[in-house]
């Protein structure tokens, strides 16, 4: 089985994904890590010289062959994945596939990603907590129709990451 994780930036994605791999004994796969691996340099070195397009189009390919792993698979995604191309379908139909939102609310995220920025390109321009909040306001309402359509939803606000951990598997299993 892969279990998928999705959901906005900050959203523990990464840091859940540890936790439950090493719980379940699965694999651990970061998508944005593979793509640094692959590509040979940060995602924001390559928002930088290659751009978003780029990106996204790697992004895209990496979790295509991604997706059709056979062996218990943790596959933590970056917060945009599920929201371009028809990545989204790609996840919902591949076979042995569970998709699992990570759902942060606007103030817990934008409170977290003020202070989280510098690593991500599509934020780090903010200048302030308040247009921080609007900016996420605005992006999570594009972006959450495609996270809603996962299987299964579970909410993060100021849980430890062990309290999501057990969430996830309580609904899995
Ligand atoms: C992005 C989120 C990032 C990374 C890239 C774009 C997005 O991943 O993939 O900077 O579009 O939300 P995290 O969600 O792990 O920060």
């Amino acid at each position: 089985m892969i279990i998928v994780l999705l959901g906005y930036m900050g959203s523990g994605k990464s840091s859940v994904g540890r936790i439950l791999a090493e719980k379940l004994n699965y694999n651990l796969i970061d998508l944005d890590d593979f793509i640094e691996e692959k590509e040979g340099i940060s995602v924001s070195e390559i928002f930088k010289t290659k751009g978003e397009v780029y990106f996204r189009k790697k992004e895209t390919e990496y979790l295509k062959d991604l997706l059709k792993l056979e062996e218990n698979t943790i596959l933590s995604l970056g917060g945009g994945t599920p929201c371009y191309a028809n990545n989204m379908d790609a996840i919902l139909n591949a076979e042995n596939a569970t998709s699992i939102y990570l759902k942060g609310s606007l103030p817990f995220l934008s409170q977290k990603l003020f202070k989280k920025k510098a690593k991500r390109p599509l934020i780090a321009h903010v200048e302030s907590e308040e247009l921080m909040t609007e900016f996420i306001g605005k992006h999570l309402f594009e972006r959450s129709q495609f996270y809603s359509k996962a299987e299964i939803h579970i909410v993060t606000d100021y849980k430890e990451k062990i309290e999501i951990v057990e969430d996830i598997i309580l609904a899995l299993f």
